[in-house]
C-alpha cells in the first residue's frame, strides 16, 4: 500500500480555514485507500517559537484540532516527530551526505535571512530535517502547497546522495504532490494572509468572534437595492468553498437580483461555516475536558512511528559501517 505523509508546525496557534482546504483536506483525499500519516512537526517549529508556554499552547491546540478535524476512528496515524527518538540521528547521518550548495540555494532560509539580521542554524538545517521526516518512513508520496516544492527537491537529491555515496538503494525518492486547481483564496479583506492584517478565519473559534471576522470581510459599496455580481465578492468567493452548489446558486441568485446586502450574505456564509465544521467543532470542545482519547491514540501511533525509525536507522547505520 502506497505510504502518505504530511505535517503541520504548531507555529500559529491555531488552523484556519484556508489550512484546512488547502492542505488537510486535499490530504484527506488523498490519504483514502493508502497507508497514511500526519505529524506534528514540532521539532521544526523551534526555527520560530522559543517561548515553552506558546510552544505548549500551539502545539496541543494544533493536537485537538488533528483529532477533531479526522474522521472518527481513522486509520490516518497521528503521530509527534519530537518522539521519534531517532529522527534527529538520521537527520545527522543525512546532513553528511548533503553538499553545502544544495542547501545555500534555498528559499526560504534566503527569505529569514533578508528579514532578520541573524537567523538560526535550525532555520538552515531545516530541509535536511524534513527530508528525515520522509525516508524515516519510507514515505513514497508527499502532498504540498507550492512553497514547500523546493524542500521536497532537496528530499530527493539527499535520498539520492545517500544512494549514490553508499553504492545503496536504500531510500525510494519520494514523489510530492502539488494541488494545481487550488487557487489562492482571498482572505477577509482580499489581501494576502497575515498575522499583523489579523485576516484570518480560525476554524475553532467560538461563534461569536467567528461571527465578528466573517461580517469584517471587505465588499465593495453599493447601495442595497442594486444588483451585485457575486464573482467579485470575497464573501462569495468562501461560499463557493463551503457551500453546496444548489446552496451556492441559490445565493448567487440573491446577490444579482438585488435587494440583497452584504451583510446577509456574510450570515448565510457564517451558517455555512458553523454547518460545515459542525461536528469537528463538537468533538474539540469535547477534547478541552478530556485528552484521554488523543494521548491514547498518540502513545499507539508514536510507537509506529518510532518502530518504522527504529529499523531504517538500523539499516542505514549498517550501510554506513557503523
Ligand atoms: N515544512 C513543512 C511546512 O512548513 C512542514 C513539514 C515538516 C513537512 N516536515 C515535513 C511537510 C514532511 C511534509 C513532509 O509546512
Amino acid at each position: 500500500m502506497t505510504k502518505i505523509l504530511t505535517a503541520i508546525k504548531p507555529t500559529w496557534n491555531g488552523m484556519h480555514i484556508w489550512n484546512y482546504m488547502w492542505a488537510f483536506k486535499p490530504f484527506l483525499e488523498l490519504a483514502e485507500g493508502k497507508e497514511a500519516y500526519i505529524f506534528i512537526a514540532d521539532y521544526h517549529s523551534l526555527t520560530s517559537v522559543h517561548d515553552a508556554e506558546t510552544m505548549k499552547r500551539n502545539k496541543l491546540r494544533l493536537l485537538k484540532e488533528y483529532f477533531a478535524l479526522l474522521p472518527k476512528n481513522t486509520k490516518i496515524a497521528v503521530f509527534e516527530q519530537t518522539k521519534v527518538n531517532r529522527i534527529n540521528d538520521i537527520t545527522w547521518i543525512l546532513s553528511s551526505v548533503t553538499p553545502l550548495s544544495l542547501i545555500l540555494r534555498g528559499h526560504s532560509f534566503k527569505d529569514s535571512k533578508n528579514k532578520n539580521s541573524e537567523i538560526n542554524m535550525a532555520t538552515f538545517n531545516y530541509p535536511i530535517l524534513m527530508t528525515s521526516d520522509i525516508l524515516a518512513y519510507d514515505i513514497e508520496l508527499v502532498p504540498v502547497w507550492k512553497d514547500q516544492v523546493q524542500h521536497m527537491e532537496f528530499a530527493r537529491d539527499i535520498a539520492w546522495n545517500f544512494n549514490k555515496t553508499y553504492n545503496t538503494d536504500l531510500f525510494k525518492l519520494p514523489i510530492y504532490h502539488v494541488d494545481k486547481n487550488l487557487q489562492t483564496i482571498p482572505w477577509t479583506d482580499g489581501r494576502k494572509m497575515s498575522k499583523s492584517y489579523d485576516n484570518f478565519i480560525w476554524i475553532f473559534d467560538d461563534e461569536k468572534t467567528l461571527k465578528k471576522k466573517i461580517m469584517s470581510i471587505v465588499t465593495w459599496s453599493e447601495t442595497l437595492e442594486e444588483p451585485k455580481d457575486p464573482k467579485k465578492c470575497n464573501v462569495f468567493a468562501l461560499i463557493k468553498l463551503f457551500a453546496s452548489v444548489d446552496k451556492q446558486k441559490e445565493i448567487a441568485k440573491k446577490y444579482k437580483a438585488g435587494n440583497y446586502w452584504y451583510g446577509h450574505a456574510k450570515l448565510e456564509l457564517l451558517d455555512i461555516i458553523l454547518e460545515y465544521f459542525k461536528e469537528a467543532r463538537e468533538r474539540y470542545n469535547s477534547f478541552e475536558n478530556d485528552m484521554s482519547y488523543i494521548e491514547k491514540k498518540l502513545s499507539e501511533w508514536n510507537k509506529i512511528a518510532n518502530k518504522l525509525a527504529d529499523k531504517k536507522y538500523a539499516d542505514m547505520m549498517n550501510v554506513i559501517g557503523l
